[in-house]
């Protein structure tokens, strides 16, 4: 799939070769006068007038560029030098491989600049082309046989880099595709990707990375009381399915993260059901649990050193006969009980169970990922995932990964006068707010509440809880991924967990 490069940029085969240029190169950069000169100033008239004056991501090419055995020469736009990073590459690398997917060419050719450390560019060359190209079209009949990437080459500054830039390729490599693999999952929809298929699909994955994989249907759900979780598929002919991978890389000192997705293969909202306007997105409400799959395909690879589960709580909610009702009570695996308001806060119920089973099974960390609340959308739109906690300095690392990994992630408050919000009359608490503020027409503090509820949960273990309901979907082409879905927090919780695992075994 990808290569390194140390030829002579003239001498390089490729079907298109991509260079980043900043908006404050006016002039030709030193490290670009070779190529400047072998195309007869190709870059000085680019440059030199101006091409990149609106910024970021804008492309220009050249075709059969002179002096190149390259059919294309596409520069693209990375903005100012300062705000580079390696999210910024994935971006460039992404826009790219988009604009190269629509031509004929096959082949791409990275000469990526900048600040960044040779095994991160290399990364996020391979890793934003092969997340750019990814598209959902699966279920279309007419041909579609527009060629795909062929190969991807690394062109290495030095010879002496080449190994640092294979490496980072390849870790690139594995990120893009276990994205796209969450991708691809959450893009399934309801009829087809059913809990039970879901749980076919983890224990395929657990069968590939030679993990161990446990499902527990609803009479095991019944035996243990995972209630909450029960409740939900009550209204549903889908049995529900609570499955964990597990994969033991420590040993009893080190720490048991467990990751934790919500699965709702589709959420209509249960007998609080939901307007018909948009339901059709509501396939997409697995995304958490998708992204636990994807993450753990990164870290069945990449074996750190250290112990995690990955658990997915997947049911539907769906209204029916036999369905759970607003004003119902139902009591939790942890023995806490709910008194359920609306049917259609169904994502804090299932992860109710799913956290507090986690712990049961010895999780130290705990991470939550689930597309719970509208408010979260509201709050941050489709840019940036809202990151809560009981434990800042668990957050802190969580924040650091997203930081990392190039996933944009944000802080909101759970003090606990939030708390007031879910007390009940008849039970422990209740699963949604009161729909009004006295003075204002919305549910308020929606994502908090959310994160409140699921903190009764988690008790005393650090944990993290990520509301992804505004980032796990494209509703347009954003930046540098097709519509649909983006894998969000799939590439954070791997990198949470390799950090972890490096930094458990740096201790004495
Ligand atoms: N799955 C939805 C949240 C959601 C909404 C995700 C839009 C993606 C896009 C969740 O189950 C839900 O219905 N949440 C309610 C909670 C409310 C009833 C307290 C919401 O956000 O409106
Ligand atoms: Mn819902
Ligand atoms: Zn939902």
């Amino acid at each position: 799939m990808f290569r390194i490069e140390s030829k002579p940029f003239q001498d390089i085969q490729s079907d298109v070769v991509v260079v980043n240029i900043f908006r404050e190169e006016n002039e030709v950069p030193e490290d670009l006068v070779g190529l400047d000169k072998v195309t007869n100033g190709f870059l000085k008239r680019a440059v030199g007038e101006g091409v990149f004056s609106a910024g970021l991501f804008e492309v220009t090419s050249s075709y059969r560029p002179n002096g190149l055995i390259t059919a294309r020469l596409l520069l693209v736009c990375s903005g100012s030098r300062q705000d580079f990073s390696f999210e910024i590459a994935c971006q460039v690398a992404a826009t790219a491989a988009r604009f190269v997917s629509k031509t004929n060419a096959r082949e791409i050719a990275f000469l990526m600049r900048g600040d960044l450390p040779p095994e991160r560019r290399a990364q996020a060359c391979v890793e934003g082309a092969l997340l750019g190209i990814f598209e959902t079209g699966k279920y279309k009949t007419m041909d579609r046989s527009k060629p795909a990437l062929s190969s991807i080459a690394i062109i290495a500054s030095n010879p002496s880099e080449e190994g640092k830039l294979r490496q980072g390729a390849s870790r690139g490599q594995l990120q893009a595709e276990s994205t796209n693999y969450a991708r691809h999952l959450v893009n399934e929809p309801s009829n087809i990707l059913t809990p039970r298929r879901l749980a076919e699909e983890a224990a395929a994955l657990a069968k590939e990375l030679d993990m161990d994989i446990d499902v527990l249907g609803p009479d095991r759900m019944k035996e243990i009381g995972l209630n909450a979780i029960l409740g939900v598929a009550r209204g549903s002919d889908e049995p529900p399915q609570l499955f964990v991978l597990r994969y033991n890389g420590g040993n009893q000192k080190t720490p048991t993260v467990a990751l934790v997705g919500k699965g709702l293969t589709f959420d209509a909202g249960g007998v609080s059901l939901k307007e018909p306007e948009g339901m059709h997105y509501m396939k997409y409400d697995m995304a958490g649990g998708a992204a636990v799959l994807g993450a753990m395909k990164i870290i069945g690879k990449l074996k750190p050193k250290i112990n995690v589960l990955g658990i997915v709580a997947a049911t539907e909610n769906m209204p029916g006969g036999k369905s759970q009702k607003p004003g119902d009570v139902v009591t939790a695996f942890n023995r806490k009980t709910i008194e359920i308001i609306s049917t259609d806060a169904e994502g804090r119920l299932v992860l109710a169970d799913a956290i507090a089973y986690a712990r049961h099974l010895g999780a130290t960390h705990l991470v939550d990922i689930a597309t719970l609340t509208g408010s979260a959308a509201i709050a941050l739109g489709d840019i940036t995932t809202a990151v809560m906690t009981n434990n800042e300095s668990w957050a802190a690392e969580l924040l650091k990964a997203g930081k990392d990994a190039g996933e944009k992630m944000w802080p909101l408050p759970t003090f606990h006068e939030y708390r007031e919000l879910i007390e009940s009359g008849i039970a422990d608490m209740r699963n949604m707010a009161n729909r009004k503020a006295d003075h204002i027409n919305v549910v308020p503090a929606g994502a908090i509440v959310g994160a409140m509820f699921l903190r009764e949960f988690a008790e005393d273990t650090p944990w993290v809880h990520l509301d992804i309901a505004g980032t796990a979907w494209n509703s347009r082409t954003l930046r540098y991924m097709a519509t649909g879905p983006t894998g969000v927090g799939v590439r954070t919780l791997a990198t949470l967990v390799l950090s972890m695992g490096a930094s458990a075994n740096s201790k004495p």
